[in-house]
């Protein structure tokens, strides 16, 4: 059985596809789905409207209107941009009711909720995640995002940036997940997940201040995992590659050559390219659903094959 669309565009009817070619119009039974459907899937009820149709219109090969996470509430901080915004949109396309904390939350389109905070300043993120909570009506899924970066060498920085740098990306996930903590716990699918980077596991050369905050990121997502596992709070991190999101955007336009700088961090992976926000949101999503029930402690790499490949040079 596949699942299919049939009907003109705009007025798509879900149905079923069988082995002998067969279509049969399933709308009766799937009105709350308003996304794209599966190709390839299986159907669990066949007591379907069996209208038959003639399928000539129909379009195989669509993706899944995974609605997984409906009816849990998730905070998403650095939600208006890049990675953050990624994934925002997709726990909200999965059926989640989504909150993005951000500096500049003004831009973030529905049905996101945007919410004013410096992941910095712990007043405002306690404020944004009482407010978030109260309107989402709980907190089930945090993704602690938000962050900034470094270029240089430990000469390179002051002790002020040094701080500046641990204030949001390493104090910015103590205080947003401090905050919703009392709401996690009344959850009964708590999953955190932290945006950490490829930089807390191999040297990079120019990011020694970011590589420390990351590396402190990864540890700390061990250390929560191990302390709220018995809450029934799971707690991962995702550690991305190079994303070609707005913040690498800025950093090539910094560069004095920027194709050359992004032809260099193409290569720098082993997949040959930068990778998408989009792929970075959906392991973040992965390990924040239900799918990853049993995974806590885990950093998960999306980031071409940098951390793990090892290839000799092309062509040799
Ligand atoms: N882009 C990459 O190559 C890459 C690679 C590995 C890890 N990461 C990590 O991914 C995360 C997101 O990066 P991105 O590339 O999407 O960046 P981005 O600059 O496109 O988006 C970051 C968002 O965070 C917000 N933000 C920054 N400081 C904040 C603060 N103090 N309080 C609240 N919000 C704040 C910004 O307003 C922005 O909306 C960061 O933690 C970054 O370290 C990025």
């Amino acid at each position: 059985m596949k699942l299919l669309r049939l009907g003109a565009p705009g007025e798509e009817r879900p149905a079923v596809l069988d082995s002998d070619g067969r279509t049969y119009d399933i709308s009766g039974l799937t009105r709350d789905i308003d996304g794209p459907f599966l190709a390839g899937g299986g159907v669990e009820n066949e007591e379907a409207d069996m209208n038959r149709h003639d399928d000539s219109d129909a379009r195989i090969g669509e993706c899944a209107p995974m609605r997984e996470l409906s009816g849990l509430k998730a905070l998403v901080t650095g939600g208006a941009s890049g990675i953050g915004l990624a994934t925002a949109r997709l726990l909200a396309a999965r059926g989640a009711d989504v909150a993005v904390l951000d500096l500049d939350p003004s831009a973030v389109p529905e049905p996101l909720r945007g919410y004013r905070a410096d992941v910095a300043d712990d007043n405002t993120v306690r404020t944004a995640v009482d407010a978030a909570a109260s309107d989402l009506a709980g907190i089930d899924i945090v993704v602690n995002n938000a962050g900034i970066g470094a270029v240089g060498t430990i000469e390179d920085d002051d002790d002020g940036q040094w701080h500046r740098v641990f204030d949001v990306n390493v104090m910015g996930v103590v205080r947003t997940t401090r905050a919703a903590l009392p709401h996690l716990r009344a959850s009964s699918h708590a999953a955190l997940v932290n945006v950490c980077s490829i930089a807390a596991t191999a040297g990079l050369p120019q990011r020694a201040l970011y590589s420390a905050s990351k590396g402190a990121v990864q540890s700390l997502t061990l250390a929560m995992a191990a302390d709220h596992v018995r809450e029934g709070i799971r707690v991962n991190c995702v550690n991305p590659g190079t994303a070609d999101t707005p913040w690498v955007g800025r950093l090539l336009d910094q560069a004095a050559d920027p194709a050359a700088e992004r032809s260099a961090l193409n290569a720098r992976q082993p997949l040959g390219r930068l990778i998408s926000a989009d792929e970075v949101a959906a392991a973040i999503v992965y390990l924040a659903s239900p799918a990853a029930a049993s995974v806590t402690g885990a950093a998960l790499a999306v980031d071409g094959g940098m951390q793990g490949l090892r290839l000799r040079p092309a062509g040799q």
